[in-house]
């Protein structure tokens, strides 16, 4: 790939880490394997999406990751459920997914409605690790901590893949998180670490946060506010990784970093929309093919096995 290199010393210039072009090559090149899979004349690859309720924003999230799944050759499987349904319900409904042959990913669209809240943990767990293409459970996360991001949470390996299709160096490098979420934060600084990073953990109760972020080389933000990172909380030539998502007065989609006064002073930069989001996605059909490959050649060697 020939990603521009970025100039650390000309911090006038950021590079924008563009996640909607990365994630465009990403599921290219996804369609172009799947539609060259020696197994594609037994089953395509499947990913399973469920969406409880009515929640706007969930329903655009689950529409454009059905629409890439589609798009790349994979077959999409949709279950909408009404807003009052019961965890019973949705219980059978996940284990019936864990079963089915034909269903290589199963994603629960999250946050679910207020009453099935507390029962999310419950769900992460009860779907099968071999079909954790979000990464959510305590089985992926487990494996992360051992190295293995083979079912890596969507959002963090986006953020790193960005990084490492810009070249941008991680080894020994001083990274601030700022954001502690079992989606996000924790599994984001297992993947630095994996990589030889330095690593410190921000969130709410952080004493010093603008000590820890003037002397970070990278910054990964997610915190859900507006004009958080200004260009006086950072050091110059700093690279900044935006997973915020939030609505302006005017309705406009931003981050959490102040994107036009930040940007004469980071070398690298991530924009909303057009960062991180279309990562997320890109590195769900990514994990969705992934897991449709172990599952094809465990099915090949039990073939073999009881011949
Ligand atoms: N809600 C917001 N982002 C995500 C995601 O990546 N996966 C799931 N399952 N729910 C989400």
């Amino acid at each position: 790939m020939t990603t521009q290199k970025p100039d650390l010393t000309e911090p006038q210039k950021p590079i924008i880490l563009d996640g909607k072009l990365i994630s465009k090559r990403t599921t290219e090149r996804l369609k172009d394997q799947i539609a060259n899979d020696p197994n594609l004349n037994i089953r395509a690859p499947g990913l399973a999406t469920v969406l409880v309720g009515e929640d706007e924003a969930s329903k655009v999230y689950v529409g454009m990751k059905r629409r890439t799944c589609e798009y790349i050759g994979m077959k999409s499987f949709h279950y909408s459920l009404p807003t009052e349904t019961q965890i019973e319900d949705l219980r059978n409904l996940v284990k019936k997914l864990n079963e089915d042959d034909k269903v290589d990913g199963i994603l629960v669209q999250m946050p679910l409605p207020a009453q099935l809240r507390k029962y999310e943990p419950e769900i992460m767990r009860l779907i099968h690790p071999s079909k954790d293409v979000d990464g959510f459970s305590p089985n992926s996360i487990g494996e992360n901590t051992f190295g293995n991001e083979t079912y890596g949470s969507c959002t963090p390996k986006g953020m790193i893949r960005l990084l490492e299709e810009y070249q941008i160096p991680i080894d020994g490098q001083e990274v601030v998180i700022i954001n502690r979420t079992n989606v996000i934060g924790k599994p984001l600084a297992m993947m630095f670490l994996n990589r030889h990073a330095t690593i410190t953990v921000c969130h709410s109760h952080t004493r010093d946060l603008d000590f820890h972020l003037k002397r970070a080389d990278i910054i990964a933000v997610g915190v859900g506010k507006i004009n958080f990172i200004t260009p006086e909380r950072i050091k110059e030539g700093v690279v900044i990784l935006d997973a915020g998502i939030n609505r302006n007065q005017a309705g406009k989609l931003v981050g959490d970093v102040d994107f036009e006064a930040v940007k004469t002073k980071c070398s690298c930069l991530t924009p909303v929309p057009g960062g991180v989001g279309p990562m997320t996605i890109a590195m769900l059909m990514e994990n969705t093919y992934l897991s449709y490959q172990i599952h094809m050649k465990k099915k090949t060697y039990q073939q073999q096995k009881n011949f």
